[in-house]
């Protein structure tokens, strides 16, 4: 496999008590971005962390600040996670009252821009706001949980948006998340996936450090 592939690792999964440590480690693997799910129990069924969270990790990480925002009406704390450190802030359509400005706004803050879908929407509902973002992300599982399994025709809706990003001509990557292993990366990869998210698969395994390089086709 080609080296162009970007991993994600999703820090939700890792040991918060030795967080910088796990993040280090990763990132010195080659893991260049690092995944930051926030859950504010309303849009997800589920709490993770906030702002203070990420701010702290930010002086011990040189990789870039991927934040996922599951939250409800998320431009009432873009500021938050823009001051905490977020390099790419990533919201959900479905969360947004207008899509457009939310985007619009995360970009005037000097940072790139995201739109992510669940596994239900369909990605026709993308192709307005390719010139407003940065990062396209499918989820590919129901948001909430890590260590769920991959929904397998998410591998069609990964085709289906590299042929909209590709034929639009804009210059956006193309992220997935949720149930990522060793077993279906080469298939979300060919199916034209850049950007991946891994979880379990990356801070549940024995070696974090070897499963990002396993996960980006090195010898490890
Ligand atoms: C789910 C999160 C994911 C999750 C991925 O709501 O958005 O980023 O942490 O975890 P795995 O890779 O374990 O499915
Ligand atoms: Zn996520």
């Amino acid at each position: 496999m080609e080296n162009n592939i970007i991993i994600s690792p999703s820090a939700l999964a890792c040991d918060f008590a030795y967080a910088a440590d796990g993040i280090r480690k990763v990132y010195d693997a080659g893991a260049a971005y690092l995944h930051l799910d926030v859950m504010d129990g309303l849009f997800v069924p589920n709490l993770s962390f906030g702002p203070d969270f990420i701010r702290a990790l930010r002086p011990h990480s040189k990789a870039v600040f991927d934040t996922h925002l599951m939250i409800v009406d998320p431009i009432r704390y873009i500021d938050a996670f823009v001051d905490a450190g977020s390099d790419i802030i990533t919201v959900h359509y479905e969360s947004c009252e207008n899509v457009a400005e939310v985007l619009t706004y995360i970009r005037s803050k000097g940072i790139k821009a995201g739109l992510v879908i669940k596994p239900k929407t369909p990605v026709s509902v993308l192709r307005d706001f390719l010139p407003l973002v940065d990062m396209i992300l499918l989820m590919s599982v129901e948001p909430g949980f890590g260590g769920q399994s991959f929904i397998p025709s998410s591998l069609d809706k990964l085709r289906e948006a590299r042929a909209m990003i590709d034929a639009s001509g804009c210059s956006i990557d193309l992220e997935v998340d949720g149930g990522v292993t060793m077993s279906n990366i080469a298939a979300i990869r060919e199916a034209g996936a850049n950007v991946i998210v891994a979880g379990s698969a990356v801070f549940r395994a024995a070696d974090p450090a070897a499963a990002v390089k396993a996960l980006k086709g090195e010898q490890v």
